[in-house]
């Protein structure tokens, strides 16, 4: 199974985002744009995955968010990888709480590391980001990015983490396998 380890995006947020993305896929129908469903915040990609080391993986994935504060997320700006002059993938950043979400990526990993499933790019800086659109061969996006700019969506709290399967077809499918909380604020937990 293709898995990855995420966080959600809420209807609001998504909806902002599909917005102002709305008029630049129509200028740009040469890039392979992601739809609003597919849209997430990967926090570890774990590629090819054994179905029986899930259980285990579960558990460490739990573990993991337990130990984290839930965290204060919002999108805006743009960039691409690995440049915006030869971009292979457009992107749209994560602002907020982004030391605390970094933090959680690296638990995700360590958790995954110890159920036996190593991340796919174990030892890469994590970069948060969220997948606008892919391009078949390296393209020059730096318009585009500038257009993005000034993006700025409203904020949300994460209080979830999820491992999704991915099912690869034209437009990859995603099942949730999956959600475990972040730890919440002391006033909010049941007495
Ligand atoms: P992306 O958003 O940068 O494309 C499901 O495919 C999620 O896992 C996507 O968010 C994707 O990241 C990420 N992903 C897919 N293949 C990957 C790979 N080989 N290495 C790292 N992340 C990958």
């Amino acid at each position: 199974m293709r898995l990855f380890v995420a966080i959600a995006l809420p209807a609001g947020a998504a909806g902002e985002l599909d917005s102002a993305v709305a008029p630049l896929r129509l200028a740009w129908p040469e890039l392979r744009w992601t739809g609003r469903d597919a849209w997430h915040l990967t926090l570890a990609f774990l590629g090819e995955v054994d179905e029986g080391l899930t259980g285990k993986l579960g558990g460490r994935l739990e573990r993991a968010a337990a130990r984290h504060a839930r965290l204060s997320l919002s999108l805006g700006g743009a960039g691409a990888f690995p440049t915006a002059g030869r971009a292979r993938v457009l992107w749209t950043g994560v602002q907020g709480d982004r030391r605390g979400l970094t933090r959680l990526a690296q638990s995700v990993a360590a958790g995954a590391t110890r159920a036996g499933v190593p991340p796919a790019q174990e030892g890469r800086r994590y970069q948060p980001h969220l997948t606008l659109a892919r391009c078949r061969a390296p393209a020059d996006v730096r318009t585009l990015v500038a257009t993005l700019a000034d993006f700025a969506g409203t904020g949300w709290t994460a209080g979830e983490i999820y491992l999704i399967r991915s099912r690869l077809q034209q437009q990859p499918r995603y099942e949730t396998l999956g959600a475990w909380p972040l730890l919440a604020p002391a006033s909010s937990q049941p007495a």
